[in-house]
């Protein structure tokens, strides 16, 4: 049997763990596995195909990043192409499907978020038997308690609020972190309890920034004379909108957002004396070595997702259930989204340790 594996999407901490588990699992079956570099844009170039070996996976344990590349471009069911000076969208999943019975392939794991394991179900609707392996740094995934990469994620803005908290206090001012999640505010939250934030926005909780700076005051007041603020990417006030950095539809196929950091440090300074300042911290929460916990998940990840294409459990994926490893319907994950809950347990302790949600 030859599998082939891919990497799709954003990159994440803990790819290459998933990556090597594929390998070790696969090889002690006697099987072959072919790495598919770029994603889905791999199938299309027989040059970004070549087969994994233990020596190919060797070290790659705590690395970064994917070693098979990765793109968040390479939909094949909607495929840029240069057509008369001007970018086309085609479907050239028919080529995909070929190159893959070309190149001998039985079956695919793919290792994404909700668009990768979109387009994997689509592909497994053309005949193409795939697993996944759910990847995101946001969490936002239904379908299992944690994708792997939010861990390590959460830890760097941890970090990054454990800094900022000191130079917070000396100057007196108020520290704004903003951190990724486009549409879940699970690394703000969760990084907003760890690092002891003072304010934490996140895009399921609208924020009014009049009560932001009530809590900001009353801090003052009572001799605290600096504030941390962690809000999420996709965080936005109250009837207004996200901050969108670049519009879908360009180099982007989704919306880029960035920027909420300043629109609060703009709108606080119409209300504060205090000095305000915002730090992005951007796609160092998606580079650099993966935490113990996402090693762990990635590699349990990775041999789950063998054991699933052994079993012909073809349209599954691998998912963590309590502490253990177990397997869910790629349909049933994609779609939705796996967002905080407002009144939810994790939001209500938030709020009894005395932090501020922005409501
Ligand atoms: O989905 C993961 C994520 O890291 C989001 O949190 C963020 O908005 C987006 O990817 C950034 O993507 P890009 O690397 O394309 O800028």
């Amino acid at each position: 049997m030859k599998i082939g594996v891919l990497t799709g999407g954003g990159d994440c901490p803990g790819l290459n763990a998933v990556i090597r588990g594929v390998v070790k699992a696969s090889l002690q079956r006697g099987w072959e596995v072919c790495g598919i570099e770029d994603g889905f844009d791999g199938l299309l170039h027989p040059e970004k195909c070549r087969p994994l070996t233990l020596e190919d996976v060797r070290g790659i344990l705590p690395r970064g990043g994917t070693i098979l590349g990765t793109t968040n471009r390479g939909n094949p069911f909607s495929y840029p192409l240069m057509r008369d000076g001007k970018v086309e969208l085609v479907d050239v999943s028919g080529e995909v499907v070929s190159r893959i019975r070309q190149l001998g392939i039985s079956a695919l794991v793919v290792i994404g978020g909700d668009g990768s394991l979109k387009i994997a179900l689509d592909l497994m609707r053309r005949g193409v038997p795939i697993v996944g392996v759910p990847k995101t740094i946001d969490n936002d995934l239904c379908g299992t308690d944690v994708t792997f990469g939010y861990n390590t994620a959460v830890q760097t803005a941890t970090d990054a609020l454990d800094r900022l908290h000191s130079t917070a206090e000396s100057h007196h001012r108020v520290m704004i972190l903003e951190v990724m999640g486009r549409y879940a505010g699970w690394i703000a939250l969760e990084s907003g309890i760890a690092g002891g934030a003072d304010v934490i926005l996140i895009p399921e909780i609208p924020y009014d920034i009049e009560k932001v700076c009530g809590a900001i005051v009353k801090r003052g007041k009572a001799g605290r004379r600096f504030s941390v603020i962690v809000t999420a990417e996709g965080a936005f006030p109250k009837g207004g909108d996200r901050v969108v950095k670049e519009a879908a539809g360009g180099r982007s196929v989704v919306e880029r957002l960035g920027g909420v950091g300043e629109l609060i440090s703009r709108e606080l300074g119409r209300f504060l004396e205090m000095d305000v300042r915002v730090t992005v911290l951007g796609h160092l929460q998606r580079g650099g070595t993966p935490t113990t916990f996402d090693r762990v998940l990635g590699s349990r990840f990775g041999v789950k997702a063998v054991e699933l294409l052994a079993e012909g459990a073809f349209g599954q994926m691998a998912c963590l259930r309590g502490r253990e490893i177990a397997s869910f319907p790629i349909e049933d994950a994609v779609g939705r989204l796996n967002v905080v809950d407002p009144q939810g347990e994790m939001v209500r302790q938030a709020e009894a340790l005395g932090i501020m949600l922005g409501r």
